[in-house]
């Protein structure tokens, strides 16, 4: 069993409440941060951590704080990213809904440190349960001293609201959930400014991800040298994975970085296997929009080293044969799944999902879908695989916030690991077309 930092008093009847995750330790790196140190000192403790952005860059998050404006005299904002709707991710709801106080810790702690007073969570819409779990565990936090004016006598002022969005996609990405939640439509804004020079209401801020906040009691308390000595090189401490598909215990899981994925998937204390005892064929390791690697690059690399569960170990190979860690949201695809027709329902949601201000990917995400359709429709030619390559290479890069190139990565690695699929929807058109028909390993399947 390796370190649980998030997760390790998941199951303790009454978690949720503040006096159980208090006799747990709970808020001891509120008293600590601010009764003994300094703003600063805070964020030197999460620099020294080593934490990356758990939402899906991995940006360094101590880093990202000190980028943040202390010298306009602009009131500071932190924003907690809990719009999670990246397809194949599902930790940030199962942490907020076992373990709130643990996100509201955090936040004071975080707050204290960027010198915000006033801070939110902005939540997907979906998940109203959430935010009522939420706004139950910050009623308490308030009770108690944390939250509000003067907190522990120190002079320090916090406001925290729970704000939830309308379960846009795009309303994920940075400035989109900003622009959201000052009550606008969730388009991304150009960048520069950034956030950390004019976030919500044109003020700085930080945006951050549920569980990169919720790490940071745990830095606080015992020092980010300890955190750093958990996980390899710069990929430290612990992640949680949402593991979902053809595997035998779907979960979410938390691992220390540096496992190897083959633990992952093989051993009981995660995946389990592959059910119904059948092969791995192929995974997408860190939500939808990461590349797809087939079972032998997710096992290896291409030296033949085992492949950690690390953000250098899966990118390694670039994008010819690596693929990301992303948001942790790992699926497993068995060898009778098939590739075209999960890619199509992937390009179906990002066309849907699409702002449209950006007309590469407006344009580009809709006929990548259409053209991915004609292949399960059995409509589709062999210049159909290279015109769809070519419409992804067409997006990427060319937009102003990355779901393009979420849209674009899966559909080159799909044509550069299983083009022989796409060729047999090509060559197989009358079999493809039959209803609920599609591709299971070398061989047609009617669903
Ligand atoms: C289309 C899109 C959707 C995103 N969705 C999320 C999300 O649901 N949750 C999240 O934390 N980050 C999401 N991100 C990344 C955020 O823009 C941002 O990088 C992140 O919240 C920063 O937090 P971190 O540094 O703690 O990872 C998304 C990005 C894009 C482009």
């Amino acid at each position: 069993m390796g370190v649980k930092i998030l997760t390790e008093h998941i199951g303790t009847p009454g978690l949720e409440t503040l006096a159980v995750y208090k006799s747990k330790g709970g808020y001891a790196s509120v008293e600590k941060a601010i009764k003994t140190m300094q703003p600063d000192e805070v964020t030197e403790e999460v620099k020294k951590s080593g934490l990356r952005g758990r939402g899906g860059a991995g940006f360094p998050t101590g880093m990202k704080w000190s980028f943040i404006d202390k010298k306009s005299g602009k009131p500071r904002h932190l924003v907690c990213n809990a719009d999670e709707s990246e397809p194949g991710t599902f930790k940030d709801r199962y942490l907020m809904s076992k373990n709130p106080h643990i996100l509201i810790e955090g936040m004071i702690t975080a707050s204290y440190a960027l010198g915000a007073n006033l801070s939110y969570i902005y939540v997907r819409g979906e998940l109203m349960y959430v935010v009522n779990i939420l706004q139950k565990a910050i009623d308490e936090a308030r009770e108690a001293g944390y939250i509000g004016k003067n907190i522990l006598g120190s002079g320090y002022d916090l406001e925290l609201h729970v704000t939830c969005g309308a379960g846009a996609y795009i309303c994920g990405e940075e400035t989109a959930l900003i622009e959201s939640l000052e009550g606008k439509r969730g388009n991304p804004r150009i960048k520069p400014p950034f956030p950390a020079i004019a976030g919500v209401w044109g003020n700085p801020t930080v945006v951050n991800n549920v569980e990169s906040i919720a790490a940071v009691p745990w830095i606080v308390n015992k020092g980010g040298d300890e955190y750093a000595k958990i996980g390899v090189g710069k990929s430290t401490g612990t992640k949680l994975i949402s593991a979902s598909g053809h595997i035998n215990k779907p979960g979410v899981y938390e691992i220390e970085l540096g496992i190897t994925v083959e633990d992952f998937i093989y051993s009981e204390e995660y995946c389990g296997g592959i059910w119904k005892n059948r092969k791995l064929k192929a995974v997408v390791a860190g939500g939808s929009s990461v590349p797809v690697l087939p079972a032998n690059l997710i096992l290896n690399t291409v030296n033949g080293d085992k492949r950690l569960m690390t953000y250098e170990s899966l990118a390694d190979g670039g994008f010819a044969s690596g693929t990301m860690l992303g948001s942790g949201g790992f699926i497993v695809f068995d060898e009778t799944a098939s590739i075209v027709h999960n890619l199509w329902n992937f390009e179906r949601f990002y066309h849907h999902e699409s702002c449209g201000q950006c007309s590469p990917c407006r344009e580009g995400t809709g006929w990548m879908e259409k053209i991915l359709h004609k292949f399960i429709e059995g409509h589709a030619n062999m210049e159909d695989i290279d015109l769809l390559a070519e419409i992804g290479k067409k997006i990427e890069g060319n937009t102003i916030c990355p779901l393009g190139d979420a849209a674009a990565w899966p559909v080159a690695s799909a044509i550069k690991h299983f083009r022989h699929e796409f060729e047999w929807y090509v060559t197989h058109k009358e079999e493809a077309s039959r209803p609920g028909a599609y591709y299971k390993g070398e061989k047609l399947v009617l669903a």
